[in-house]
């Protein structure tokens, strides 16, 4: 079994993103509700965060809440949101034990107001941390931040603030939810799903990918040495060939 103290710590992800999927049919092989699956779902955030910040990641990013999620019963998103809250809470102090500074990207202000307030409080409550960035998308859509990415610049463009020539990769990122991240280096996606979901489209452009077939609760510390390994075995060429890397 691969350890932490396995992996080489002068080639780790400084941005690791995570699709946290498969709670709900964790819980439907129990014979359980969907949203037991959520419950446990926490477990592996807490655990996943601990090791990261353990491993040395700078940046971690974890898909908690979709804009396609509102299509979900209602009943789902409503505990959904009141996991959120408790999770938030319960949280803060062992965020900041480890030097852990939340972050969040998604419409936040859409989300509901206890849920929206809770997230500002530990925000506020963990800014000063020079740990590890832990980023919770939250009603999080990859096409709705490149839109009004867009629709901004447009904007600025229609009143002479900027010229369309000046509009390159820096000024796009600079209109996007994660203008203080990083491009993401190592995505995962747990349960055996082999897609994005509308998750970082702009960020993961020359992401690693790795995909686990464990559901998110079962997520452990083995899951996460083994993708960093596998990320720690694999050429970035980025365009290049081989013989120009070094
Ligand atoms: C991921 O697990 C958590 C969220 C999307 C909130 P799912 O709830 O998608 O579980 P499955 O994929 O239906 O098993
Ligand atoms: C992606 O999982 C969103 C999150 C993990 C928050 P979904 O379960 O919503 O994705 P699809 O619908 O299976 O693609
Ligand atoms: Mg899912």
């Amino acid at each position: 079994m691969s350890t932490i103290e396995d992996l080489k710590t002068e080639n780790l992800p400084r941005h690791l993103a995570i699709i946290m999927d498969g709670n709900g049919r964790w819980a439907k092989q129990r014979g359980k509700l969907r949203i037991f699956g959520h419950e446990n779902g926490v477990n592996a955030v807490r655990k996943t965060v601990e090791n990261c910040a353990k491993i040395g990641i700078d940046f971690l990013t974890l898909y908690a809440f979709s804009t396609e999620n509102w299509k979900r019963p209602k009943l789902e998103v409503d505990t959904l949101m009141k996991l959120l809250v408790s999770t938030l809470k319960k949280e803060l102090a062992t965020l900041n034990k480890n030097n852990i500074r939340l972050n969040s990207i998604g419409n936040v202000q859409a989300l509901p107001n206890k849920v929206y307030l809770e997230l500002q409080e530990v925000m506020a409550k963990t800014k000063s941390n020079s740990g590890m960035t832990l980023t919770l998308a939250l009603n999080y859509g990859s096409r709705e931040e490149i839109k009004q990415a867009v629709r901004c610049l447009a904007s600025k463009v229609k009143n002479n603030i900027i010229s369309p020539e000046s509009i390159d990769d820096t000024v796009i990122n600079s209109h996007l939810y994660t203008h203080d991240l990083p491009d993401v280096d190592l995505l995962i996606r747990t349960s055996g799903e082999r897609r994005i979901s509308n998750f970082l489209l702009w960020q993961i452009a020359y992401a690693e990918l790795y995909f686990v077939d464990a559901f998110w609760p079962d997520f452990s510390e083995e899951h996460l040495v083994s993708a960093i390994l596998s990320y720690q075995n694999r050429e970035r060429r980025f365009g290049k060939i081989s013989e120009q890397l070094n």
